[in-house]
């Protein structure tokens, strides 16, 4: 696990850009995972810009994003597939084809979870998993006490990530219940770039590089990973 510390998001985020835009130019047909969040939404607007100058193609690209809120239309502003089609996927030459979100709507949760694993694996499995850290450590919603091993599955959200998420639901009625890539589906991923920014995710941060590896914080276990890289601002890197 490596971890690099910037002075700004900004700066971070040009960097994390970088690292997606280097693989695309290397292997346009990549297979990118996606995070939704605050935090990424900087390095998807870097991304734009460098599309929009030119030297960035998407045609090929395919992407699955780690998560989805069961139940919510993907008409609802808050769904994770509208934030993706409204700050990233509209704004790029990416085929709609290939971005591929859970579907928070399946009348079969269960059958369309083992089918985004299948089609994970089918389409050569993830080259660059990009993930956010919730304040609890959690990665996607694999929440405290998840199972390492798990696929992508359906959660009941914790009252902290209820919490955390309150504010973007002044319409709708937040979800209690989600689908997510598990631990073991983001595991796979062949390299994995974990963004954190800001003070409330220092102790999350700390617990994940510091601390054992253990369930109790989901993202310690990419101290597993063979290839992960964490980059945070000073903020977040506070208490390393
Ligand atoms: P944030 O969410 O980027 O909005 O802070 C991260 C997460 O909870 O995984």
């Amino acid at each position: 696990m490596d971890i690099r510390i910037f002075d700004s998001s900004r700066e971070l985020a040009f960097f994390a850009a970088d690292i997606f835009a280097e693989l695309i130019r290397k292997k346009p047909d990549c297979v990118l995972g996606l995070a939704t969040g605050a935090t990424p939404l900087e390095t998807y607007a870097r991304l734009i810009t460098l599309y929009e100058e030119g030297g960035l193609d998407f045609s090929q690209v395919r992407t699955f994003n780690l998560d989805e809120y069961l139940g919510l239309p993907v008409t609802d502003p808050n769904s994770y597939r509208y934030f993706m089609d409204s700050n990233f996927f509209s704004k790029v030459n990416i085929a709609p084809e290939n971005t591929h979100v859970p579907d928070g709507n399946a009348a079969d949760a269960e059958q369309m979870c083992s089918e985004y694993d299948r089609s994970i694996q089918a389409s050569g499995g993830i080259d660059l998993q990009l993930l956010g850290i919730g304040r609890n450590a959690h990665i996607a919603f694999n929440e405290p006490g998840s199972d390492f091993s798990a696929g992508t599955h359906t959660v009941r959200l914790t009252e902290s990530t209820i919490e955390a998420n309150r504010i973007y639901f002044t319409e709708s009625e937040m979800p209690r219940f989600a689908v997510t890539m598990g631990i073991g589906s983001i595991m796979k991923a062949k390299k994995i770039l974990l963004l954190a920014v800001g003070d409330k995710k220092a102790q999350a941060v700390r617990d994940t590089v510091k601390g054992p590896v253990t369930p109790e914080v989901p993202a310690s276990v990419l101290q597993n990973h063979p290839d992960c890289l964490i980059l945070c601002d000073k903020a977040a890197a506070s208490l390393l």
